[in-house]
Protein backbone atom coordinates (compact mmCIF):
# COMPACT_ATOMS: atom_id res chain seq x y z
CA UNK A 1 0.00 0.00 0.00
CA UNK A 2 1.14 3.40 -0.75
CA UNK A 3 1.90 6.48 1.50
CA UNK A 4 -0.82 9.33 0.25
CA UNK A 5 0.21 13.07 0.62
CA UNK A 6 -2.56 14.99 -0.12
CA UNK A 7 -1.34 18.80 -0.57
CA UNK A 8 -4.70 20.86 0.47
CA UNK A 9 -5.73 24.23 1.28
CA UNK A 10 -9.14 25.89 0.43
CA UNK A 11 -7.54 29.46 -0.57
CA UNK A 12 -6.05 29.32 -4.44
CA UNK A 13 -2.69 30.52 -5.21
CA UNK A 14 -0.70 29.17 -2.23
CA UNK A 15 1.62 26.50 -4.21
CA UNK A 16 -0.83 23.27 -4.29
CA UNK A 17 -0.71 22.51 -7.62
CA UNK A 18 3.96 23.49 -7.73
CA UNK A 19 4.07 21.52 -4.34
CA UNK A 20 2.51 18.13 -5.86
CA UNK A 21 4.19 18.13 -9.03
CA UNK A 22 7.58 19.32 -7.37
CA UNK A 23 7.37 16.33 -4.80
CA UNK A 24 6.27 13.28 -6.92
CA UNK A 25 9.00 13.96 -9.62
CA UNK A 26 11.65 14.50 -7.19
CA UNK A 27 10.51 11.21 -5.58
CA UNK A 28 10.30 9.51 -8.74
CA UNK A 29 13.66 8.35 -9.33
CA UNK A 30 13.06 6.79 -6.27
CA UNK A 31 9.74 5.60 -5.67
CA UNK A 32 6.96 4.15 -7.53
CA UNK A 33 4.99 7.43 -8.03
CA UNK A 34 1.42 8.32 -8.86
CA UNK A 35 0.22 11.68 -9.11
CA UNK A 36 -3.12 12.43 -8.65
CA UNK A 37 -5.13 15.51 -9.71
CA UNK A 38 -8.91 15.88 -8.38
CA UNK A 39 -9.18 19.93 -8.91
CA UNK A 40 -11.43 20.32 -11.76
CA UNK A 41 -9.27 22.48 -13.36
CA UNK A 42 -7.10 19.77 -14.15
CA UNK A 43 -4.06 22.49 -14.61
CA UNK A 44 -1.36 19.30 -13.68
CA UNK A 45 -2.40 17.35 -17.00
CA UNK A 46 -0.76 20.29 -18.86
CA UNK A 47 2.44 20.02 -16.89
CA UNK A 48 2.22 16.54 -17.25
CA UNK A 49 1.69 16.53 -21.32
CA UNK A 50 5.20 18.97 -21.20
CA UNK A 51 7.05 16.19 -19.41
CA UNK A 52 9.86 15.27 -21.26
CA UNK A 53 9.89 11.24 -22.30
CA UNK A 54 13.83 11.80 -20.62
CA UNK A 55 12.21 12.58 -17.35
CA UNK A 56 11.58 10.17 -14.46
CA UNK A 57 8.69 7.93 -14.80
CA UNK A 58 5.58 8.77 -12.73
CA UNK A 59 1.83 7.65 -12.91
CA UNK A 60 -0.35 10.45 -14.04
CA UNK A 61 -3.95 10.70 -13.50
CA UNK A 62 -6.61 13.36 -13.64
CA UNK A 63 -10.04 12.34 -11.98
CA UNK A 64 -12.78 14.58 -10.47
CA UNK A 65 -16.32 13.35 -8.87
CA UNK A 66 -17.69 10.20 -8.02
CA UNK A 67 -14.21 8.28 -9.35
CA UNK A 68 -11.85 9.63 -7.22
CA UNK A 69 -12.06 6.79 -4.67
CA UNK A 70 -11.99 4.38 -7.08
CA UNK A 71 -9.01 5.89 -8.73
CA UNK A 72 -6.93 6.35 -5.47
CA UNK A 73 -7.37 2.90 -4.06
CA UNK A 74 -6.38 1.60 -8.27
CA UNK A 75 -2.88 3.83 -7.41
CA UNK A 76 -2.32 2.90 -3.78
CA UNK A 77 -2.65 -0.50 -4.65
CA UNK A 78 0.17 -0.20 -7.60
CA UNK A 79 2.60 2.89 -6.27
CA UNK A 80 4.60 3.23 -3.29
CA UNK A 81 3.67 7.03 -3.10
CA UNK A 82 0.53 8.86 -4.12
CA UNK A 83 0.54 12.49 -4.47
CA UNK A 84 -2.74 14.49 -4.84
CA UNK A 85 -2.95 17.98 -5.68
CA UNK A 86 -6.42 19.13 -4.76
CA UNK A 87 -9.29 21.96 -5.48
CA UNK A 88 -9.30 25.23 -3.79
CA UNK A 89 -12.36 24.49 -1.83
CA UNK A 90 -13.54 22.16 0.89
CA UNK A 91 -15.63 20.12 -1.46
CA UNK A 92 -16.37 16.16 -1.25
CA UNK A 93 -13.65 15.56 -3.59
CA UNK A 94 -11.36 16.89 -1.23
CA UNK A 95 -13.08 15.44 1.69
CA UNK A 96 -11.82 12.21 0.08
CA UNK A 97 -8.47 12.71 -0.94
CA UNK A 98 -7.88 13.70 2.71
CA UNK A 99 -9.63 11.02 4.34
CA UNK A 100 -7.23 8.93 2.12
CA UNK A 101 -4.38 10.71 3.18
CA UNK A 102 -1.28 9.02 5.39
CA UNK A 103 0.01 13.30 5.41
CA UNK A 104 -1.91 16.30 4.34
CA UNK A 105 0.41 18.83 3.32
CA UNK A 106 -0.92 22.32 3.96
CA UNK A 107 1.20 25.24 1.97
CA UNK A 108 0.44 28.49 3.50
CA UNK A 109 2.52 31.28 2.08
CA UNK A 110 3.00 34.24 5.30
CA UNK A 111 0.35 35.79 5.28
CA UNK A 112 -2.68 36.21 7.73
CA UNK A 113 -5.13 35.17 4.78
CA UNK A 114 -3.08 31.79 4.00
CA UNK A 115 -2.87 31.08 7.80
CA UNK A 116 -6.25 31.70 8.36
CA UNK A 117 -7.71 29.80 5.53
CA UNK A 118 -5.74 27.21 6.18
CA UNK A 119 -7.45 26.10 9.59
CA UNK A 120 -10.16 24.88 8.00
CA UNK A 121 -7.86 22.45 6.05
CA UNK A 122 -6.24 21.10 9.96
CA UNK A 123 -9.80 21.02 11.47
CA UNK A 124 -11.01 18.86 8.28
CA UNK A 125 -7.96 16.49 9.02
CA UNK A 126 -8.56 16.56 12.51
CA UNK A 127 -12.28 15.59 12.06
CA UNK A 128 -10.75 12.65 9.52
CA UNK A 129 -7.94 11.73 12.51
CA UNK A 130 -5.28 12.40 9.54
CA UNK A 131 -1.86 13.59 10.44
CA UNK A 132 -1.36 17.23 9.22
CA UNK A 133 1.60 19.96 8.70
CA UNK A 134 1.88 23.64 7.37
CA UNK A 135 4.45 24.44 5.10
CA UNK A 136 5.88 27.95 4.50
CA UNK A 137 6.01 28.23 0.57
CA UNK A 138 7.09 31.73 -1.07
CA UNK A 139 8.34 33.03 1.56
CA UNK A 140 10.18 36.21 0.86
CA UNK A 141 14.00 36.72 1.66
CA UNK A 142 13.19 39.39 4.10
CA UNK A 143 14.16 37.54 7.48
CA UNK A 144 12.54 39.67 9.04
CA UNK A 145 9.02 38.32 7.80
CA UNK A 146 9.75 34.69 7.75
CA UNK A 147 10.46 34.98 11.58
CA UNK A 148 7.59 37.02 12.61
CA UNK A 149 5.08 34.51 11.00
CA UNK A 150 7.51 31.33 11.55
CA UNK A 151 7.06 32.56 15.71
CA UNK A 152 3.38 33.33 15.26
CA UNK A 153 2.76 29.65 13.81
CA UNK A 154 4.49 28.08 16.47
CA UNK A 155 3.23 29.65 19.15
CA UNK A 156 -0.51 28.96 17.95
CA UNK A 157 0.39 25.51 18.29
CA UNK A 158 -0.08 24.34 14.54
CA UNK A 159 1.85 21.79 13.10
CA UNK A 160 4.65 23.88 11.10
CA UNK A 161 7.58 22.13 9.11
CA UNK A 162 11.15 23.20 9.72
CA UNK A 163 11.57 23.45 5.38
CA UNK A 164 10.34 26.22 3.56
CA UNK A 165 10.70 27.06 0.12
CA UNK A 166 11.50 30.40 -0.94
CA UNK A 167 10.08 32.68 -3.42
CA UNK A 168 11.96 31.76 -6.32
CA UNK A 169 11.66 31.89 -10.28
CA UNK A 170 12.52 28.15 -11.03
CA UNK A 171 9.60 27.09 -9.63
CA UNK A 172 7.45 28.03 -12.73
CA UNK A 173 10.60 28.03 -14.81
CA UNK A 174 10.37 24.04 -14.45
CA UNK A 175 6.56 23.95 -14.07
CA UNK A 176 6.40 25.24 -18.28
CA UNK A 177 9.28 22.51 -19.22
CA UNK A 178 7.20 19.52 -17.07
CA UNK A 179 9.60 19.27 -14.83
CA UNK A 180 10.65 19.55 -10.76
CA UNK A 181 13.27 22.29 -9.85
CA UNK A 182 15.21 18.93 -8.76
CA UNK A 183 15.39 18.49 -12.34
CA UNK A 184 15.23 21.34 -14.00
CA UNK A 185 18.21 22.76 -11.96
CA UNK A 186 19.25 20.26 -9.82
CA UNK A 187 21.85 22.70 -8.14
CA UNK A 188 19.54 25.55 -7.37
CA UNK A 189 18.12 27.01 -3.51
CA UNK A 190 15.14 26.01 -4.92
CA UNK A 191 15.82 22.21 -5.57
CA UNK A 192 17.97 22.24 -2.12
CA UNK A 193 14.41 23.29 -0.12
CA UNK A 194 12.46 20.57 -2.07
CA UNK A 195 14.68 17.82 -1.17
CA UNK A 196 14.83 19.11 2.29
CA UNK A 197 10.87 19.06 2.63
CA UNK A 198 10.97 15.84 0.96
CA UNK A 199 13.15 14.48 3.42
CA UNK A 200 11.57 15.39 6.18
CA UNK A 201 8.18 14.59 4.93
CA UNK A 202 9.53 11.16 4.14
CA UNK A 203 10.60 11.05 7.98
CA UNK A 204 7.47 11.38 9.12
CA UNK A 205 5.48 8.97 7.26
CA UNK A 206 7.69 6.96 5.06
N1 LIG B 1 7.83 28.77 -4.09
C1 LIG B 1 7.38 29.50 -5.10
N2 LIG B 1 8.12 30.50 -5.64
C2 LIG B 1 7.66 31.24 -6.65
N3 LIG B 1 6.46 31.07 -7.21
C3 LIG B 1 5.66 30.11 -6.73
C4 LIG B 1 6.07 29.26 -5.66
N4 LIG B 1 5.05 28.39 -5.39
C5 LIG B 1 4.07 28.69 -6.26
N5 LIG B 1 4.41 29.71 -7.06
C6 LIG B 1 3.60 30.34 -8.12
O1 LIG B 1 2.39 30.78 -7.53
C7 LIG B 1 1.31 30.61 -8.42
C8 LIG B 1 0.22 29.76 -7.78
O2 LIG B 1 0.76 28.47 -7.50
P1 LIG B 1 -0.13 27.17 -7.62
O3 LIG B 1 0.78 26.03 -7.35
O4 LIG B 1 -0.89 27.15 -8.90
O5 LIG B 1 -1.12 27.37 -6.40
P2 LIG B 1 -2.51 26.62 -6.07
O6 LIG B 1 -2.47 25.29 -6.75
O7 LIG B 1 -2.54 26.52 -4.58
O8 LIG B 1 -3.61 27.50 -6.59
C9 LIG B 1 1.90 30.00 -9.68
O9 LIG B 1 2.13 31.01 -10.62
C10 LIG B 1 3.22 29.38 -9.22
O10 LIG B 1 4.20 29.37 -10.22
MG1 LIG C 1 -3.85 24.36 -8.01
Amino acid sequence: MAIVITVAQQKGGTGKTTLAANLAAALAPLRKVALLDIDPQHSLARWNELRPQTAAKLTFSDVSGWRVTGELERLTAAHDVVVIDSPPQIDTDARLAIRGASLVLIPVQPSPPDIWAAEGTLRLAAAEKRKAALVLNRVPFSGKLRETMTAQLQQSGKPLLTATIGNRTGFASAFAEGLAVTEAAPRSIAANELRALLSELLEMIG
